[in-house]
This record gives C-alpha cells, sequence and structure tokens, in this order.
C-alpha cells in the first residue's frame, strides 16, 4: 500500500507545506481537534481538489481557517454576538457562520455558492504557523474520506487517502489531536446565534458567553449545517449504541468502570472523564473496527459537557448506511 508523504512539523516543514499550499496543491495538518485537509481557501481549483479528493457533496460547504479575527473580518462580517464570541474562544475549537463580506476573496465553492462563509482561529501551533506564513485562509474539512470517522493522527490521514487517486502532497505530523471531536459550529447572522453543530467547546461554555451579549444562542431546529444531514464518522463495522451487554461476536467500546469485556475491547476512560473520551474516541473506533468484528457496541454515554458532541457523532456512526 503506498502511503502519502507524512513529514516532521518543524519550521522547515511548515515551510515546505506553506510552498505547498502556494502552488495550489494539498496539505493535511493537525488542529486541536481533528487533522484537516486544507487547500489555498481563494483557489477554486484547490476547493475543487478537496472536494474530489473527500469524495464530498459540493453543496457541502467547508471551514476556512484564519491566523486571528482581523483575517477573518477579511472574509465574513462580524456582528456583535459573532465578534464576542470570537474574542473569547478563539484561538479555540470553535467555527463560526458569517455572512461573505463583499470583498470576500475566499472562492464561492467554500460556501457552497451559499452568502455564508465558516471561519475559524484553530488552537494548535502547527495550524497557526502555517497560517500566518500563508498570509491568508486555509479551507479544510477534516482529512477523512467523506462520512467515514475523522483523522485524529497522521497515520489516520495516510490510511484514508492510501487507495485514493487524488491525496494530499504532504501530511504535517503534529502527533495526536487534543480534543479529538470536531469544533463546534455557531451560525451568527441578523442578530441570530444557532448552534448547527456540537463539538469540542461545550454549550454550557457559550451560553456563559453569549449571556453577556445581546443575543442568546439556541440549538438549531430547523437547519442543521449540511454536513450533518447524512450518515457520518462512520466505521466498516455497524454500531449499536447504548449496550448494557455485549452480544455473540461484538467488539465493546467501553466507558467508565465496567465488568463488560470482549476479546475486541477499548475502554474511552475508565474513570468517566468525557474529555479523555473525546480524545480517544475515533482512534479507538478505527481500531475495533480494524478487529473485523461486524459490529461495535458502545456503552451509554452521558449527555453533558463534551458529551453532547461524543453522542452526536456515535448517533450518526450508527445512522443507517446509504
Ligand atoms: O474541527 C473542525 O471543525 C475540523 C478541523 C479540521 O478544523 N474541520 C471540520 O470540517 O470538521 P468538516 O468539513 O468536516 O465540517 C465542517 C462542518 C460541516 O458540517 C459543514 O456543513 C459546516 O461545517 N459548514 C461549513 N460551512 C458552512 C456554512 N457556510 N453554513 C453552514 N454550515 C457550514
Ligand atoms: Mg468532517
Amino acid at each position: 500500500m503506498k502511503l502519502c508523504e507524512i513529514i516532521r512539523a518543524d519550521a522547515q516543514g511548515v515551510a515546505r507545506a506553506a510552498q505547498t499550499l502556494l502552488d495550489g496543491r494539498l496539505v493535511a495538518f493537525p488542529t486541536e481537534t481533528v487533522y484537516g485537509l486544507g487547500g489555498d481557501a481563494e483557489s477554486d481549483a484547490a476547493i475543487t481538489a478537496i472536494y474530489t479528493a473527500k469524495g464530498r457533496p459540493s453543496r457541502n460547504p467547508l471551514i476556512v481557517h484564519v491566523a486571528d479575527l482581523a483575517m477573518a473580518q477579511r472574509y465574513g462580517r462580524f456582528e456583535e454576538a459573532a465578534t464576542a464570541l470570537a474574542r473569547h474562544f478563539w484561538p479555540g475549537p470553535l467555527t463560526l457562520v458569517v455572512p461573505r463580506t463583499d470583498v470576500c476573496a475566499a472562492s464561492p465553492r467554500v460556501s457552497a455558492g451559499g452568502d455564508t462563509i465558516a471561519l475559524r482561529v484553530p488552537h494548535h501551533p502547527v495550524a497557526l504557523d502555517l497560517l500566518r506564513r500563508f498570509g491568508r485562509g486555509i479551507a479544510a474539512p477534516s482529512a477523512n474520506r467523506s462520512g467515514r470517522i475523522s483523522p485524529t493522527q497522521a497515520e489516520h490521514v495516510a490510511e484514508e487517502f492510501a487507495t485514493s487517486p487524488l491525496r494530499p502532497s504532504l501530511i504535517l505530523d503534529g502527533g495526536a489531536t487534543k480534543i479529538g471531536v470536531e469544533s463546534t459550529v455557531i451560525e451568527c447572522r441578523q442578530g441570530r446565534v444557532s448552534i448547527l453543530r456540537s463539538g469540542g467547546l461545550t454549550q454550557e461554555a457559550i451560553h456563559a458567553v453569549a449571556a453577556t451579549t445581546a443575543a442568546s444562542p439556541r440549538m438549531a431546529d430547523a437547519l442543521p449545517s449540511p454536513g450533518m444531514l447524512e450518515s457520518h464518522y462512520a466505521p466498516r463495522a455497524l454500531v449499536r449504541l447504548g449496550a448494557t451487554e455485549v452480544r455473540a461476536g461484538e467488539a465493546l467500546l467501553a466507558f467508565g468502570a465496567t465488568t463488560l469485556a470482549a476479546p475486541a475491547m477499548r475502554n474511552l476512560s475508565p474513570t468517566g472523564d468525557l474529555e479523555e473520551a473525546a480524545h480517544y474516541l475515533y482512534a479507538y473506533l478505527r481500531e475495533l473496527d480494524a478487529s473485523g468484528a461486524p459490529t461495535i457496541a458502545v456503552m451509554p454515554i452521558p449527555e453533558e459537557g463534551v458529551g453532547v458532541a461524543i453522542n452526536d457523532r456515535l448517533r450518526r456512526a450508527a445512522a443507517q448506511r446509504a
């Protein structure tokens, strides 16, 4: 199996990655949430290459990563609530969906032809170094094939694109990502604040800050982000949620202290720590998938803090496949 080139994320590696982006090619890089498949946000050709490499439907827009709020404001219009959230949580696992500015130079394809743009400042030294060197936005969805499990290690990215004709020219290796689930996506427009996707930033934290501005956020009921509509984050094995016993042939994804056991088994956090569980979630799903078990049984996980995002991803992993 021929894999993509993985390089160290030292100054030399980052400089090479920035040059690769300038040449219009794709680079996978670490963020604090998951690895991203990056391309020049201002190049139609680079954005098209991202969609093709991922096998992603063109109606599902991309997040543009930026170095800071000033760079974000070249692309998007920030109302009061968006500014307050950005000031408080950036760099961090928060993506803000805002109206595109009149002078927005990002490819219309990052917005899937719409009038909003998703922006985020990642909290990772390698990603920030790359963004500063590159000097403009980097569009980057999670660096997995569409519908599959997001990568939290450089090797996962290489596995994802091993059999793909179009793949990142190189992968910057920054080790395992800290948070392990994707950013929280919040839309801020026309005085309304809506949470489109739960993620690494908890609703408790968002509400505390949003309460200090005019708008208070609500979970979007009508229009989740386009990427949330289909089965997603899925291993090859079927996923059975809320497991209180293990059935014949099943692999087990445990949480907290338990007497349940299976030949293929991982425990997300023996002490019941939700942040630890988020950190290991995707890597363990990959490992249990590799065991060849037809089904992965998952123990219940509390619906609080980052547990909300973990359960959201697991429900999509368990959803009916197309
Ligand atoms: O943590 C993350 O967010 C990672 C890292 C690499 O930054 N990226 C990521 O990208 O998860 P992706 O493409 O896998 O998910 C982006 C989500 C999708 O659900 C997409 O539909 C939504 O953000 N999104 C992007 N632009 C949008 C827009 N203009 N309006 C509504 N939703 C948008
Ligand atoms: Mg994704």
